[in-house]
């Protein structure tokens, strides 16, 4: 086995949604200032009782009833946050008792900020080579609301709280991968709110749009040298949804019809690891991603990192 195919996806939103003239009430700030520097209208915010482990259950339930499968066949849990509930238990044991999936398999959460759902790839298919199962579930999950300053305008509008996942199936025929990570963590950290010395989300923004913007690139060149494809193989490309402007910088770069690149940021702001899973889980509730389609994962953020992957969508049912 050298690949993963998606089989089924499943995602998961808190009840409360929160608007951008909602957060002009506690904010100095307006739709008029937030949506076209970001294509954001909205996001949700968990409510007092909903909680990252609730999230990550829901999504990862609904991916794996789509997937068709026995859920024995699972050969791994692997959950990407960087707001888990507890540090341990990981989010993706709770997963595995809640679901009832096998106890001879890994479980377990990694931490790559928005990049994390594309590692969580790479490593449940490096847990399917070792153990020979054939699917994997990998989610995921963040409830940035708890880590977000609320008196900051220049971050509490970008960000949402949201659970994305998927079901993968051990395939050979079309998978590429590139994973980096470099130490420029000035520009996007968690930083101290002076009046109740907490840690909060704190970013240079300009910065991190310059990042971003190169970030992209870098990682889908990095998967076109490895697989020879162009953009005219990819029927699908699903970045990380930090800003609207960010991903049609890189149409424009490319000079691809918009519709390839996904976008749902308008609805849901940046989840950071859920963000890729849940768009990837709208585009294929929408009907428009057919069995057989080539889809490639775009991942950017905090670390600094940044990861893609090049795969196929092949529903069971
Ligand atoms: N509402 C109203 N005004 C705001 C505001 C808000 N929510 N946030 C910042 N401002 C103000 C600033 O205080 C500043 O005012 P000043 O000129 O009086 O000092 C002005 O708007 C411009 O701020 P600036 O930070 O220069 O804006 P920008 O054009 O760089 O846009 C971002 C800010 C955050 C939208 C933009 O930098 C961005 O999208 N960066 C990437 C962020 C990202 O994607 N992060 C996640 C990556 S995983």
């Amino acid at each position: 086995m050298t690949g993963l195919k998606i089989i089924a996806t499943g995602g998961a939103l808190p009840s409360r949604v929160v608007t951008n003239d909602d957060l002009s009430k506690i904010v100095d700030t307006s739709d008029e200032w937030i949506y076209p520097r970001t294509g954001i209208h909205s996001r949700y915010f968990c409510g007092e009782n909903e909680s990252t482990t609730d999230l990550a259950i829901k999504a990862a339930s609904q991916a794996l009833e789509r997937a068709n499968i026995d859920k024995e066949q699972i050969g791994c849990v692997v959950v990407a946050t960087l707001s888990a509930e507890f540090a341990c238990p990981s989010t993706a044991c709770l997963i595995q008792e809640a679901l009832g999936l096998p106890t001879d398999i890994a479980a377990l959460d990694i931490n790559a900020a928005c990049t994390g759902f594309i590692y969580g790839t790479e490593v449940a298919r490096g847990f399917l080579s070792a153990n020979g199962k054939k699917y994997a579930l990998v989610i995921g999950v963040e409830k940035l609301s708890k880590i977000l300053d609320m008196t900051d305008r220049t971050t509490c509008v970008l960000f949402g709280d949201g659970a994305g996942a998927a079901v993968y199936e051990a395939d050979d025929t079309m998978y590429y991968s590139i994973q980096g990570a470099c130490g420029a963590k000035d520009i996007l950290v968690p930083g101290i709110n002076e009046a109740d010395g907490k840690s909060y989300v704190s970013m240079n923004g300009k910065n991190v749009f310059k990042f971003a913007v190169s970030a992209i690139p870098r990682v889908i060149n990095g998967i076109f040298e490895k697989s020879e494809k162009t953009m005219d193989d990819v029927d699908w490309v699903v970045c990380h949804q930090a800003n609207s402007r960010i991903i049609d910088h890189v149409v424009k770069k490319y000079k691809a019809p918009t519709e390839k690149f996904y976008k749902n940021m308008d609805r849901f702001g940046n989840t950071s690891a859920a963000s890729v899973p849940l768009a990837l889980n709208e585009l294929c509730e929408s009907g428009k991603v057919k069995s057989g389609d080539s889809v490639m994962l775009v991942g950017f953020g905090g670390g600094l990192t940044e990861a893609g992957v090049l795969l196929s969508y092949a529903p069971k049912a």
